[in-house]
């Protein structure tokens, strides 16, 4: 018993002391998140238009807060587990108001208490970054203040990376990138886990006539994981549209289509940078990723709103586990 008690005051204590040595989080910890359902939804780049964006661009006609509205309405309907979002929650981070317009806009969610796991976009750190902080903190307490992170979800590894190399220090990009490869080998070795997904905002690939692919994303990021075998899915935002390329046998999403204004590709076949396998218009559509799980497959559809405000699936594939 005296023993017993011993221990468990022992145990306290260091977990006391880990707490005020490594404020934060410990990084080989996993979240674990439920699979009831066993489906969760991805979105990204749910942003207002800012003013001089406004401005600039073509985007006169892209106030799109009640598109997002809808989005989040329907993902509220699905109640899926959780939700997985691709950064640019908003449009100015480091503003509260921003903050508060996202709470607007993702009010049907937030009402069922579906949980959010983001990882942080560009628009994100606009502006004051303890503004950002303070609000990132609130409103998703279940990621305990970390850059970075994994979820354990359903045979499923998902490894949420910071890809705001300019707004890390040395330090932490070289300490994410190690924590990157760890995370990779023990997802790879654990037999539980049969196949690891990545999210991060910056896309490696994309056509976009806006936003350029992310070099050292497809270098630090993406090569490593193509050498995985669980390796199937790497979702990215920043582009507001939809696209999907394919290498090495594993599937580059980049899914930004949560009202942010929309970006035009560059489609034509000859002189685009990448093979998007999706045959798409120039503009495309608002959506959100729905991926669902069962005994031997895992899907993926694409859900997308059109002109009359319907949800319809404008595309879906599947992995065999
Ligand atoms: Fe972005």
């Amino acid at each position: 018993m005296v023993n017993k008690l011993i221990w468990k005051s022992a145990l306290i204590l260091f977990s006391f002391i880990s707490l005020v040595i490594f404020p934060g989080f410990s990084e080989k910890d996993e979240i674990v998140v439920i699979a009831n359902k066993r489906n969760f939804i991805i979105i990204g780049d749910t942003q207002r238009i800012g003013f001089w964006e406004s401005l600039y661009w073509d985007y006169w006609s892209e106030h799109n807060k009640e598109k997002t509205k809808l989005l989040f309405k329907e993902i509220a309907r699905e109640e899926p587990d959780f939700i997985l979002h691709l950064g640019d929650l908003t449009r100015d981070g480091g503003n509260d108001t921003a903050w508060n317009e996202f709470d607007e806009d993702y009010q049907f969610v937030k009402e069922k208490g579906i949980p959010v796991f983001p990882v942080f976009g560009n628009h994100e750190y606009f502006g004051n970054e303890e503004t950002l902080l303070i609000n990132w903190n609130k409103r998703f307490p279940q990621i305990k203040g970390r850059k970075w992170y994994s979820l354990d979800y359903d045979e499923l590894g998902i490894i949420m990376f910071n890809s705001n190399f300019d707004e890390l220090n040395e330090n932490d990009k070289a300490e994410q990138l190690k924590w990157y490869a760890e995370k990779l080998h023990e997802m790879e070795t654990d037999n539980r886990i049969k196949k690891i997904i990545v999210a991060g905002h910056h896309p490696p690939f994309t056509n976009s006539k806006i936003v350029n692919p992310n070099l050292d994303v497809a270098k630090y990021y993406v090569e490593p994981f193509e050498k995985t075998k669980k390796g199937i899915l790497f979702f990215s935002g920043h582009c507001h549209s939809y696209e999907k390329f394919v290498r090495s046998g594993k599937y580059f999403i980049v899914s930004g289509g949560g009202g942010g204004p929309r970006q035009k590709l560059n489609t034509n076949k000859l002189t685009r940078k990448f093979d998007d396998k999706f045959n798409g218009p120039v503009t495309r559509f608002f959506h959100f990723c729905k991926l669902s799980v069962n005994q031997d497959s895992i899907y993926l559809d694409v859900v997308g709103l059109d002109k009359g405000n319907h949800f319809i699936i404008k595309d879906n594939f599947r992995f065999k586990k």
